[in-house]
């Protein structure tokens, strides 16, 4: 028998809110549209569902930027409709994640207005960072920091009487004024926001950008270079990330998620170089997992990918942490895009317009890396519409871009929104079944979909959306039997093969010859010619 906590093993379905599904008819996915789509979800055999950010916001970062974070903004629904969708989930036997972004409020929230108002050195700016510039007039930031979505990490504020006025910090878009964490009030309230979540019955939080929290005090320069950008994944000992006093904050979160029934949890974005670092994060006293980021990185080479499960297991290992993995999200470009390119797996978060991209070559390795992933021990996400196969939409129109990275890199970087695009439900035409027939999608959907919907793809045997089906479905016996077990059996060159226990076996064709398999094959991402598994296929095995 498997007593494992959830969250060890649990297959979780990231709802980007927006766009999953609209329940009210005005072109924007929200709870009433998620309420709807449950037996979709409990039909897809998921664990969880986590969701992007829901509280009310003015959306300058896809709700990333929170102007309260104990409510639901209004185009997404109610308190009321998140207390039912909570019953409704747990109903079905699918608990419920949200996002926490602790790093930075909106600035639009009460507590950043009122340091706007009340001017320097009052008490309201000490929750924020606020600081006078630098050179004679105050006229250059206070230091060398970048923003995430480009340009300085420095705004400065114009009083009421025109002139300019002291300057502010924010990691990511301006409309995004980054917490001072060094001041009680703020540690105390965010402390009650994690009580107020889980007191309406929440299982789980995802901590966005949470390295960012702490900063060097002193606030001194990185050394940041004309043109370098926000990689924090490869910085070391910088004074804006990673700061060992960060562990603090989740330690005190992690107890209060102890004093609750039912084995709450958290989910770290936790984005930083060493393997050991990283792991710092999940010690048995602070989260209790946290997201491979890397894994996504990886590009399609049998060898990258291995080296990347084995630092992932030998890293947890040490602290005890399951790994978790991850293959697109609402940050990256879809991974059936990804796979698709001659440079497979690079380019994340970027496009390339240039006709080069094989997205038939993408899906079948794209159905061969879900095989994969889902036989990996830990837990796995998936991000809404990768069960449908769909691809990153690299051509919308510029106008109905709406990400910060977009705008502030002057369109240099095309940013997220390649990835948010409403999701196809049924029907042959734009919008799908995403909202009403006469109402506009808030991104426009591909035509090409018209075969992709849940609907198109519900009773076929070779969609993406079966494959998924059948593989979470096998997964919970055989992984329930195989508990953590994970062992590399010898393969040739290209080859992935790993055991679960003594009765499950994954071996995945990444870009090796043709390989001949013997054994009963349960699953495979493609139809095999006899026994033979060629490049881009996966197949799950099982021994009696
Ligand atoms: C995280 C989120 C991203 C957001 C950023 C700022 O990286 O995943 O979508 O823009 O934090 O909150
Ligand atoms: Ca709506």
């Amino acid at each position: 028998m498997n007593h494992a906590p959830w969250w060890r093993t649990a297959v979780i379905y990231q709802v980007y809110l927006r766009s999953f599904a609209d329940g009210n008819g005005d072109g924007i996915g929200d709870l009433v549209g998620v309420r709807s789509r449950l037996d979709y979800l409990a039909r897809l055999g998921v664990d969880a569902l986590w969701f992007t950010p829901w509280y009310p916001s003015p959306m300058h970062d896809g709700g990333y930027d929170v102007a309260d974070y104990c409510d639901i903004d209004p185009a997404f629904g109610t308190l009321d409709d998140a207390r039912e969708l909570l019953i409704e989930a747990h109903g079905r036997g699918i608990r419920i994640i949200i996002d926490i972004v602790p790093n930075h409020t909106s600035h639009e929230h009460p507590w950043f207005r009122a340091a706007v108002d009340s001017g320097p050195g009052s008490p309201e700016r000490g929750r924020y960072h606020f600081r006078d510039g630098r050179g004679a007039a105050g006229e250059l930031p206070p230091n060398d920091w970048i923003s995430a979505f480009g340009g300085s990490a420095w705004t400065r504020l114009t009083a009421p009487d025109g002139r300019p006025e002291q300057w502010y910090l924010h990691l990511f878009a301006p409309q995004q004024p980054d917490l001072n964490w060094d001041h009680q009030e703020v540690r105390r309230y965010f402390e009650q926001v994690v009580r107020f979540w889980f007191d309406l019955g929440v299982d789980g939080l995802r901590v966005d950008a949470a390295p960012g929290l702490m900063k060097r005090p002193g606030l001194p320069d990185h050394g940041f270079v004309p043109g370098d950008r926000f990689t924090a994944n490869t910085w070391e000992a910088s004074p804006l990330w990673d700061v060992d006093a960060v562990h603090e904050i989740y330690r005190g979160w992690r107890a209060i998620a102890d004093s609750y029934p039912g084995d709450r949890m958290f989910v770290g974005e936790v984005p930083v170089k060493r393997p050991e670092r990283f792991a710092s994060y999940v010690r048995p006293d602070e989260f209790h997992t946290a997201f491979n980021l890397e894994f996504i990185k990886a590009p399609w080479d049998a060898g990258a990918l291995r080296a990347n499960i084995d630092s992932t297991l030998n890293t947890l290992r040490r602290v005890g942490a399951p790994p978790t993995w991850v293959l697109s999200n609402h940050d990256e470009t879809r991974h059936v895009t990804r796979y698709g390119r001659s440079a497979a797996g690079v380019g994340s978060g970027t496009e390339i317009r240039d006709g080069s991209t094989d997205l038939d070559l993408g899906t079948r390795r794209a159905r061969a890396a879900i095989l994969l992933m889902l036989a990996l021990p830990g837990s796995a996400y998936i991000y809404q519409g990768e069960e449908l196969g769909l691809w990153e939409v690299e051509d919308l129109p510029d106008q109905v871009r709406r990400d910060p990275v977009w705008h502030r890199t002057g369109g240099l970087e095309p940013g997220r929104d390649g990835c948010r695009v409403p999701l196809p439900w049924s029907g042959r035409t734009p919008p799908f079944g995403f909202t009403g027939a006469a109402a506009q999608p808030w991104l426009p959907q591909p035509s090409g979909w018209a075969d992709y919907t849940a609907e198109a793809e519900d009773s076929e045997p070779a969609s993406m959306l079966t494959l998924y089906r059948t593989a979470t479905g096998l997964r919970r016996k055989l992984g329930t039997a195989a508990a953590e077990t994970f062992g590399w059996q010898p393969s040739p060159h290209g080859v992935l093969t790993f055991g679960r226990g003594d009765h499950w076996t994954c071996i995945a064709n990444i870009d090796g010859d043709p390989l001949r398999i013997d054994g009963d094959v349960i699953l495979a991402s493609e139809p095999l010619q006899g026994q033979w598994l060629p490049a881009n296929t996966a197949a799950w095995l099982t021994s009696v």
